[in-house]
């Protein structure tokens, strides 16, 4: 945290209202982190209630680009948090949300489906943008130069995501009046919990206006009970005590190292398992969220390649069968269960395949699905690194103090006890022998059949 002792008897306390109010044409330092910080807990809200979304919206490519928009956000965070710890007051490790910029967002898209979704978001993606174009014209360009150099990081994407955003709000199936009342309805309530939440004090949580009464009584999302997906996936239920991927029934590739390419393209399962931690787990340091979005969006990334490197060799969806995401209850009881597994089995036991892949790929003179693999063994280093950092944290915040050793082979017995056939004393050893546990974890491919 920033030494505060040069700014002591100056005031720190600047509330709501006064932040808009200029200390003649110029900001101090001061009211500069005051409206950063407000701004930061804005992106970062939103960012976690993207992620929560993609669970509930069933479309593949919608899925996909609300990853990259949570990554996004969270990004923006990470750079307004770069210059307010500049600043005096900084910023303390175990700060969280405010509970009214909560309040707001929870109550803009606690909605009715996917549509009401979009048009939240693009409604306070815009109100985003007027606060940042107004603070920008506020900043000196001499003295606050550093702040408007960050903002100017946060604003590389936007039109991009907002002409996004928009598409996404042209429904194809809000041509009946019916419909196009209940948006029109949903926006009004928008604005109006905007209102309040304009209206109140940064320090004591207090508005002159009440919250509007919420008119929904039954939500899509965030974080639906069960995970959604489009129908043209034909649904995979995974089986207990199966090795992964080994079920001919799942894929037309599973007799050939392209089977590589359809792994890939499931993961979007593993994106969605990341969003579910991601908008489920409160009170982490900001860095956890860091590195956590970036690995979701990872994921959603490889299942992009996979995806697009399947189509560009002719097969097509209905070829395949798909696992889904987790839902509501899984992720909140389990999510550190979700992210152990995960980091500790699924990707760690998954390099030695990705290596021989590759090389079976080069050797076929396939090379973009040769390179594919050499990006995902990068990507995958770095998220294992993430799971032994963060996974014995979250342990710690459930009381429970383990090494990331012991984590990993926690999570081995928990995979074991699956296998019925296997006796206690064999799960014992396999746990400990990490290359034995992979095999039996998860399959090896046909390298020798492209
Ligand atoms: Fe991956
Ligand atoms: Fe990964």
């Amino acid at each position: 945290m920033k030494d505060d002792k040069d700014f002591d008897g100056l005031e720190k306390k600047v509330s709501f209202a006064d932040q808009y109010t200029l200390r003649g044409r110029f900001m101090r330092p001061v009211d500069t982190s005051a409206i950063l910080k407000h701004l930061m807990w804005q992106e970062f809200s939103l960012s976690r209630i993207i992620a929560g979304w993609i669970i509930a919206i069933p479309t593949y490519d919608q899925k996909l680009q609300l990853g990259r928009h949570a990554y996004l956000h969270n990004r923006n965070v990470k750079f307004l948090r770069e210059r307010i710890v500049e600043l005096p007051g900084g910023l303390n490790d175990n700060e969280w949300i405010p509970s009214y910029v909560r309040e707001a967002f929870d109550r803009l898209f606690t909605a009715s489906s996917p549509n009401a979704f979009f048009i939240s978001y693009l409604f306070v993606l815009k109100r985003l943008h007027e606060q940042y174009d107004e603070l920008l014209l506020k900043l000196d360009p001499v003295l606050n130069a550093p702040t408007v150099d960050q903002i100017k990081l946060n604003l590389v994407e936007r039109d991009t995501e907002l002409n996004w955003v928009v598409n996404q709000t042209f429904f194809t199936d809000a041509e009946s009046e019916e419909l196009a009342l209940q948006a029109q309805n949903w926006e009004k309530y928008a604005v109006r919990v905007w209102s309040v939440f304009a209206g109140f004090n940064n320090h004591d949580m207090s508005s002159e206006i009440p919250w509007p009464i919420h008119p929904v009584q039954e939500a899509a999302g965030p974080m639906p009970e069960e995970a959604r997906l489009e129908d043209k996936f034909q649904r995979f239920e995974v089986k207990r005590g199966q090795t992964a991927y080994t079920d001919p029934e799942m894929s037309v590739l599973s007799d050939s190292v392209k089977q590589m390419i359809y792994i890939y393209a499931t993961e979007f399962t593993a994106g969605e398992s990341l969003a579910c931690v991601y908008y489920s787990v409160e009170q982490m340091p900001l860095a956890f969220y860091f590195d956590l979005a970036r690995h979701m969006w990872d994921e959603f990334r490889h299942s992009r390649m996979g995806m697009r490197r399947l189509e560009q060799l002719g097969y097509t969806i209905d070829q395949f069968k798909w696992p889904t995401g987790p839902g509501l209850q899984l992720a909140k009881n389990h999510f550190t269960e979700i992210y152990s597994s995960l980091t500790m089995i699924g990707e760690a036991c998954g390099f030695k395949k990705k290596r021989k892949s590759a090389e079976a790929f080069w050797k076929f003179g396939d090379v973009l699905s040769a390179i594919t693999v050499e990006f995902d063994l990068s990507d995958e280093r770095s998220h294992v690194d993430f799971g032994t950092k963060w996974g014995p944290e979250l342990y710690k915040r459930e009381g429970i103090i383990v090494t990331h050793q012991e984590m990993a082979e926690q999570a081995r017995l928990r995979r074991l006890n699956e296998f019925d056939a296997v006796s206690p004393e064999d799960k014992e050893k396999l746990a400990k022998n990490f290359p034995a546990f992979c095999s039996l974890h998860t399959s090896e491919l046909n390298y020798h059949k492209y």
